[in-house]
Order: C-alpha cells, then sequence, then structure tokens
C-alpha cells in the first residue's frame, strides 16, 4: 500500500469519526438491540444500523407518515426506527418471512412501547400485500434483492398520491456498475432491473442518493 492510499485510509476513518462525532448518540434501546441482533442472529448485518436507522427515522419525521409499510422486518431496527416519525395514532406494518424471527421482534417491539403502533404481519410480503385494505404514505423495500420488483408492483397502487417508497441497497456494494458481475447473480441482475424500471416509470419521480449502499427515494405524483 502507498503512503496515499494509507492517507486516504486514515482520512476516511477521521472522517468516520466525525460524522459519528457530529450526529446524535445512537437510542440506547436501538443499540441493545443491535447488540442482541449481533449476538444471536444468523446474517446480523442485514440489520439497519446506527446511521442508516437514523435517516429512515429523519425522513419518517419529515414525513410524518399516518401509515408505513415495511418490507423485510428482521429483528425490527428500522420498524422502530421509521415509527418514531408516525403521526399521532398513526400504524407501521412490516412484513417478514422468516417465522424464527418473530418472537424477537415483538419482545423489541414491546420494549419500544410501539404495540399501538406496529403491526407485524408473519409471512411472504408478495401473499400479504394484496390483502392488505390500506393506502401507505412511506414505503420501505428491504427484502430479497431479487424481488424488489415484485414488491414494487405490488405496492405501487397502495401508496398515496404524493407519498413516498424508499428502496435499500440499491447500489448493491457497486456490483449494480461492475460488468464484471455473472448473469447468475440474481440479486445483482434484480436491483439493476429494479433501478431500471423505476426509471422508466412515469408515475414517479425518483433520486438515487449515494448513500450508504444506495437509496432509492421515490415520490408518487
Ligand atoms: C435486509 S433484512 C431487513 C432489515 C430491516 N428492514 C432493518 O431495517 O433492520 C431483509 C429481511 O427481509 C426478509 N424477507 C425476504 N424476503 C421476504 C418476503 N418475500 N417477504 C417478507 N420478508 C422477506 C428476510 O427474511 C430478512 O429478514
Amino acid at each position: 500500500m502507498s503512503s496515499h492510499e494509507k492517507n486516504i485510509g486514515f482520512q476516511e476513518e477521521k472522517l468516520a469519526r466525525y460524522i459519528a462525532d457530529h450526529s446524535q448518540e445512537e437510542d440506547p434501546l436501538l443499540s441493545e438491540l443491535s447488540r442482541e441482533t449481533f449476538l444471536k442472529i444468523y446474517h446480523p448485518r442485514r440489520a439497519s444500523t446506527r446511521f442508516s436507522g437514523h435517516l429512515l427515522a429523519m425522513f419518517s419525521s419529515m414525513i410524518r407518515p399516518e401509515k408505513i409499510l415495511e418490507i423485510g422486518t428482521f429483528t425490527g431496527y428500522g420498524a422502530i426506527s421509521m415509527a418514531k416519525g408516525l403521526a399521532e395514532g398513526g400504524m407501521l406494518h412490516t412484513i417478514e418471512v422468516n417465522d424464527e424471527l418473530e418472537d424477537l421482534i415483538r419482545k423489541w417491539i414491546e420494549k419500544a412501547g410501539l404495540g399501538n403502533n406496529i403491526t407485524l404481519h408473519i409471512g411472504d410480503a408478495l401473499e400479504i400485500i394484496p390483502q392488505l385494505n390500506e393506502t401507505f404514505d412511506l414505503v420501505f423495500i428491504d427484502g430479497e434483492k431479487n424481488q424488489y420488483q415484485d414488491y414494487y408492483k405490488v405496492v405501487i397502487d397502495k401508496v398515496k398520491s404524493g407519498g413516498f417508497i424508499l428502496a435499500d441497497n440499491v447500489l448493491w456494494s457497486g456490483k449494480v456498475v461492475d460488468e464484471k458481475i455473472p448473469a447468475k447473480d440474481h440479486f445483482t441482475r434484480g436491483i439493476r432491473e429494479f433501478n431500471k424500471m423505476v426509471q422508466e416509470d412515469e408515475r414517479v419521480d425518483n433520486l438515487l442518493l449515494p448513500a450508504y449502499d444506495g437509496i432509492m427515494i421515490i415520490r408518487k405524483a
């Protein structure tokens, strides 16, 4: 490694510390949830983190949604973060296909005092969403990467006019522009096709925000 590269690494570390020092600290309840996720759950890095969770909470607080839908709960970090921005009496629906996570998710929803504001659905989002008799101000797509297009298709008619969809991981660690990725990599292909579909959808305005692993912000006209 050249001294120039070493310096870049040092600057990045310094910047990361600077960013952390100039952002509100993590909610202690969420850091406890994060610790339990890392101790007990397979693939803990799938969960939202201090910064990405805080960004979700900020978006939600700006929108003040009455109804939120999350696709892919995992251990509940994102759901609890977004629920903070709900309008008075609002409701967040979150869907998780892995029933082994149910007890843990319910425990943390209760600990966060959000039992009346979060409805957990256990099952496949593609089957559950068509049965939900709701329209949403904010949708967070964060399930399986090869299913993003399908989630979008089932949810778009349930988003209110002026409502938002956020889709996570749309840069997929930069693989979206890597020409060496084999065609059989269905996650990369799924994300690329999703991004293209949104870009071509005239019903929406969209911005690919290069934060974290890429967040597609979609506003329905
Ligand atoms: C990246 S994690 C979600 C992280 C969570 N949104 C957060 O902010 O911490 C993806 C989750 O989606 C779930 N999932 C995958 N396919 C699904 C589907 N078809 N319906 C519901 N959940 C799904 C996975 O089991 C996994 O727990």
